[in-house]
């Protein structure tokens, strides 16, 4: 297990940034079986790395997401089905990214400063969400494409593991 991430001062590319975070963040969470353990360490690395206002996970019990593992400000505890950002991306069974959360109706705002969102769902191996990974950016249109495909990679480690 690696004790401390080693990203390189001075990278400006996200892209660089993630391809040098996820083997890292394999290499957490592959010795730790532990599922809330692994979610901490994930949202502290995101932390860590890109600085964003929020980075968390809710986790799908019953028929609520209840507040997971986070990073940044206090947040809701409890969002429902087809709720805001992290409901809907739950409800749909897909990414969803916002550039502007005013935007997007039902945005539930847990920050003021929240500007920008990108909602990953994690799935179990019959295909139904058991987790979402939530990151707030305090800029608008903080996430692209680039994004999407990294973080997707980041949720897969945890679906395998
Ligand atoms: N904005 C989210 C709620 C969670 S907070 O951003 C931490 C949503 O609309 O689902």
């Amino acid at each position: 297990m690696v004790e401390s991430l080693i990203i390189p001062d001075g990278l400006t590319s996200r892209d660089e940034k993630y391809r040098l975070l996820l083997p890292q963040v394999k290499s957490l969470v592959e010795g730790e079986t532990d599922l809330v353990a692994n979610l901490a360490n994930m949202a502290a690395a995101l932390r860590e790395v890109f600085g964003f206002l929020w980075i968390g996970f809710y986790i799908v019990r019953n028929d609520q997401l209840v507040l997971g593992p986070f990073q940044g400000p206090v947040a809701c505890t409890r969002i429902a089905f087809g709720k805001g950002v992290c409901g809907t991306a739950w409800k749909e069974k897909r990414l969803i990214r916002v550039d502007d959360v005013d935007a997007f109706p039902g945005h539930i705002a847990c920050s003021s400063l929240s500007r920008s969102e990108i909602v990953v769902p994690a799935f179990n191996e019959i295909g139904e969400v058991f987790l979402v990974l939530d990151i707030d950016s305090d800029q608008p249109a903080a996430f692209d494409e680039t994004d999407e495909t990294y973080l997707r990679e980041l949720i897969r480690i945890i679906e395998k593991h």
